[in-house]
């Protein structure tokens, strides 16, 4: 865009093309994937901590009242929407601005989740030593994987007893398929870490344990002699396992790495913060910043092209005092300043951007200016759906937000059938606002049926129907199902193959839903040429 620029904190602005080039320059956006318990909360903390956001680790939920704080949280009416405390938390950390965008976790599992890494240049994946991978963390990695994201991983709760680290390297391997690459390893045996080899250098970092880790570890770094000096034999195992990393190859290599192949991996504890600040360094260093984002006709739109932006995620009634309705937009390319009016791809209406919020824990914040892979809040933007563009000046399109396959089916009936045209009505509205996905049997049955990602996308879909669009219904059980889209080629021959139900959306996607994962694998098997996929397109 053109136009008067208030002048940057940081630089002295050449032009407004370069400076929004250089504001993109410093930006990381990027998510935590991890299976529950894995540590994902703590580390969140712990980057605060590091960057100077907060004082004391403890701010984002505090400790003491966290488990009420989760049970308030099952409360339907704090829990409208997905996760009310964050969606992104931005935070300066050395120059950069960084975005942390929030995956929620194992209750509020949902399609959103999957949405927000649409969002994200780059991913951290915490893994629990003690348990390596978990589910949860291999299906959030697969949604890296179809975006090519790259992928750094964090060995988290070395400072109790674990699993082998080198044993780790091979079920990433194994299981995920990505070549982890250590750059820290750890100094010590499970259950007594005493700090990290640095295979950029091969000096020691040595920590000092505070008290629950609530401020920063004390580090102290030591060259190789004086490590085996103070450490002997455990220095000589830590050296050892390194050598032994070197000649299987387990090396760095930046191009692999943004390439979703190789996963630069760093050990440690967020609990203890032993290895936090590596991390976070790390993502400041190697992860990429914002890049050109690709329109629908594989075009790439510079950064310092006019604003655009898409909504990756909308949540409705986060506040049920105001009945609000949050468009979350990833920045893709210009400047964006609260006010400024806006096109909506899809309808070509113009948007006004008065409410632009950013959020902090469950503080709101007024956003003026952002840049290319910020997210700003858009408030009373209930016209606004997953996937939409938004521009200023010239139009563009972004493709769409792949979605996974639903994993969870369930039947639906209104409760009261006086009340069948509110029930029509709000599954309409719910299903557009992708808070569940609404199909219909091929054939004609006229029941609906819902499906979803995570059991609470029919909790929030039931609550809202009864609350707020006054069509109280009956949910049947949720089934766990393996469900794939298909084509209109493989339609009969499934129907032929039998034992599969097929669904239809609205948009005219069919979704086969298996009995088992293992009539699947034996039709896959058979036919491999039947359209049978996991990824399923908005
Ligand atoms: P999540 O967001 O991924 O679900 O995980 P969260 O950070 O809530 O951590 C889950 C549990 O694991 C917490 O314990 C947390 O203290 C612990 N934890 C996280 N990182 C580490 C680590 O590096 N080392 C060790 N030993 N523990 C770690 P909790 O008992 O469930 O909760 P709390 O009583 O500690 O709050």
């Amino acid at each position: 865009m053109t136009g008067s620029y208030p002048a940057s904190r940081y630089r002295v602005p050449v032009s407004a093309e370069e400076e929004v080039k250089g504001q993109a320059a410093r930006r990381r956006t990027f998510a935590i994937i991890s299976h529950p318990d894995a540590g994902k909360t703590t580390l969140t903390e712990k980057f605060l901590l590091y960057a100077g956001a907060v004082v004391e680790a403890g701010a984002v939920k505090a400790r003491a009242g966290r488990r009420a704080a989760r049970s308030d949280w099952m409360e339907l009416e704090q829990q409208r929407g997905i996760s009310v405390s964050s969606t992104v938390l931005q935070f300066d950390y050395r120059d950069h601005v960084i975005n942390l965008l929030d995956t929620p976790g194992h209750r509020d599992f949902s399609e959103d989740t999957y949405r927000v890494l649409a969002a994200a240049d780059a991913a951290v994946m915490v893994l629990d030593a003690a348990k390596g991978v978990e589910p949860q963390t291999r299906k959030l990695f697969e949604v890296c994987r179809s975006r090519n994201l790259p992928v750094l991983t964090f060995l988290n709760k070395l400072d109790r007893p674990g699993r082998d680290p080198l044993e780790l390297l091979d079920e990433i391997q194994e299981q995920i398929g990505l070549d982890p690459a250590p750059i820290t390893w750890p100094v010590g045996i499970p259950g007594d870490f005493r700090g990290v080899l640095d295979r950029r250098d091969g000096s020691m970092i040595r920590y000092e344990r505070t008290a629950r880790g609530t401020g920063e570890a004390g580090e102290q770094r030591l060259s190789a002699a004086e490590a085996a000096e103070s450490l002997g034999e455990l220095w000589a195992a830590a050296q050892e396992s390194s050598a032994l990393l070197d000649e299987v190859g387990a090396s760095f290599d930046p191009k692999r790495f943004l390439a979703g192949e190789s996963s630069p991996l760093f050990v440690g504890s967020a609990l203890t913060n032993f290895g936090v600040r590596h991390l976070l360094d790390a993502v400041v260093d190697l992860a990429p910043g914002p890049s050109p984002a690709r329109d629908s006709s594989g075009e790439q739109r510079p950064l310092d092209a006019p604003f655009s932006g898409f909504v990756f995620k909308v949540q409705a009634n986060m506040n049920p005092a105001h009945r609000d309705h949050v468009a979350f937009v990833r920045v893709c390319s210009g400047h964006f300043e609260r006010g400024m009016v806006l096109t909506h791809g899809p309808s070509g209406k113009p948007f006004a951007t008065k409410y632009a919020t950013s959020m902090f824990g469950s503080e709101r914040n007024t956003v003026d200016d952002a840049w290319p892979g910020d997210v700003v809040g858009l408030v009373n933007a209930s016209g606004l759906r997953v996937g939409d563009s938004l521009y200023e000046s010239a139009p563009v399109a972004f493709p769409p937000i792949p979605t996974f396959a639903p994993e969870l089916v369930a039947s639906v009936h209104p409760r009261d059938l006086s009340r069948f045209k509110q029930f029509r009505k709000g599954l309409d509205q719910l299903e557009q606002e992708g808070v569940v996905q609404v199909l219909h049997r091929l054939g004609g049955d006229p029941n609906p049926v819902l499906a979803a990602v995570g059991q609470m996308q029919f909790e929030v879909f039931a609550h809202r129907m009864e609350h707020e669009l006054g069509a109280a219904v009956e949910l049947g059980v949720a089934q766990e199902r393996t469900v794939r889209r298909t084509d209109a080629q493989t339609v009969p021959k499934l129907q032929e193959a039998g034992g599969v139900e097929l669904l239809e959306r609205r948009d005219g996607t069919v979704l086969a839903v298996f009995p088992s994962p293992y009539w699947l694998s034996r039709l896959e098997n058979d036919h491999p040429d039947w359209t049978l996929e996991a990824i399923v397109n908005s």
